[in-house]
């Protein structure tokens, strides 16, 4: 898994209008989830990292052995830097369970068990939401639009229409879904790992 800083000079590099704009709504410094994967700053920037690259990995594949184009280069790192986007600015450190003060100008209370918690009025994570966002931060195509709106196959809140998104609008929106969960897997394990 590519470090933050990693991503950082890789955006800045290939797409630094991108690296600009997510840079100021916090993107790089944003958790993925308030107690789940990744729930460290930084993390949702390298859970969308190893998105990626098993996104591209599957793209790549089909477009290889089936001899077709599905998604230029651009496209599938868009869509997955930016399939989680409405989260960049929905989690802020826990300061209702107090244990641990953390330094800093500001110094804050952050519970050990869950470090971040979702801002008062916040909408919750959807597909849609996040694809809202990313189109503010790019321009979308219709595909990529209907791929981040399904991302979350069954864990979406109106998860009966996700099959529809599928079979009329894009198939590879499941790869999308399917490299999400491989990465928040993996990214599970990783954290297991560590406790033990
Ligand atoms: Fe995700």
């Amino acid at each position: 898994m590519a470090n933050i800083e990693e991503i950082r000079e890789f955006m800045l590099a290939h797409f630094p209008g991108l690296k600009e704009r997510l840079e100021k709504i916090g993107y790089f410094t944003a958790p993925a989830s308030t107690n789940h994967h990744n729930n460290f700053p930084g993390g949702l920037a390298e859970h969308s990292d190893g998105v990626y690259k098993i996104f591209n990995m599957l793209i790549k594949y089909i477009e290889k052995s089936k001899g077709i184009s599905i998604l230029s280069d651009t496209e599938i790192y868009t869509t997955a830097m930016l399939h989680d986007l409405d989260k960049a600015t929905m989690y802020e450190p826990n300061m209702i369970k107090s244990k641990k003060k953390v330094g800093g100008v500001y110094p804050m209370v952050v519970s050990e068990k869950k470090p971040y918690a979702v801002i008062k009025g916040s909408y919750p994570h959807t597909g849609h939401f996040a694809a809202e966002k990313a189109s503010k931060i790019v321009s979308l195509t219709d595909e990529q639009e209907v791929m981040i709106r399904a991302h979350n196959g069954p864990f979406e809140f109106d998860f009966r229409t996700m099959e529809s998104y599928y079979k009329k609008r894009s198939p590879w929106a499941l790869l999308l879904f399917l490299a999400d969960y491989m990465s928040t897997m993996m990214e599970d394990n990783t954290k297991k790992k560590e406790a033990i």
